[in-house]
């Protein structure tokens, strides 16, 4: 709900979709929140989700998925799962929410896909494009941002929580998923924008919200400094 703006009288961009990415640890849960703090501040109507979840069925994907009792698990079955938990979550929460008119912000989306599954994880890129365009089928962020740190920090970042399943990967793999959010960034610069993570939260989050300006948001200064 709105605190400065009436109801209804949302601005462009919204309905618009945001994601954030990364790797495990990176931040991008924290700049994810405060970023949603900013928006709901500045009148817009916010949705936050994540993934793998963010739906009931989606959850349950998801605690399948994360179990490092299913060290078993093959590539093509995790592709698959995750895209199911994906394409729940689109059909249930994202088409609906941007419907209304929400600012819909959701913490991973495909292009986690391409860089576990594939940049890091071998499978071809092409059959996970394939699988992601299945899975979402319109659906598309207009703006992610990817927060770029070095693995062995964001595994010091993360220490004081137990691993999941895919973090026990190890951090070459951590390297190769960081490696390939760099290659989409390069790719897809109108919509991935690169955020150095190894700085202070409040400079992160200050350069999210001038990309989130640029991109068309209405977000008063007054909103930044109520942030810190
Ligand atoms: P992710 O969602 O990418 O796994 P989180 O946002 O959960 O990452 O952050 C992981 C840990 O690092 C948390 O304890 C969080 O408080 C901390 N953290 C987040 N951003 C920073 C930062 N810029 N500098 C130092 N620590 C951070
Ligand atoms: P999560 O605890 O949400 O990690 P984080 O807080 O770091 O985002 O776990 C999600 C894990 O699933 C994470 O290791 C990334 C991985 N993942 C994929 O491998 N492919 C995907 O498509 C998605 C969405 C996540």
């Amino acid at each position: 709900m709105t605190q400065n703006r009436a109801k209804g009288a949302l601005r462009a961009p919204a309905p618009a979709f945001i994601t954030v990415e990364g790797i495990d640890g990176c931040g991008k849960s924290t700049q994810a929140r405060l970023a949603c703090r900013a928006l709901e501040r500045a009148g817009y109507d916010v949705l936050a989700l994540r993934e793998p979840g963010g739906a009931a069925i989606s959850e349950k994907i998801r605690a399948l998925l994360l179990d490092p009792a299913n060290s078993e698990m093959g590539g093509i079955c995790e592709l698959l799962l995750y895209e199911a938990a994906r394409a729940q979550l689109v059909h249930e929460m994202i088409e609906p929410a941007l419907a209304a008119g929400k600012v819909v912000v959701c913490d991973r989306f495909y292009d986690s896909t391409t860089c576990y599954q594939a940049f890091a994880g071998g499978l071809d890129r092409d059959r996970v494009r394939v699988a992601n365009e299945l899975a979402v089928g319109a659906c598309r962020p207009l703006v992610t941002f990817v927060f770029d740190l070095d693995a062995q920090t964001a595994a010091s970042r993360r220490s004081n929580r137990a691993e999941d399943r895919m973090e026990a990967k190890g951090l070459a793999f951590q390297e190769r998923v960081a490696a390939g959010f760099r290659a989409i960034a390069a790719e897809e610069p109108a919509r991935v924008k690169l955020i150095d993570a190894a700085r202070e939260i409040d400079a992160i989050h200050a350069e999210v919200l001038a990309e989130l300006r640029a991109a068309g948001f209405a977000i008063p200064a007054c909103v930044e400094e109520a942030g810190r």
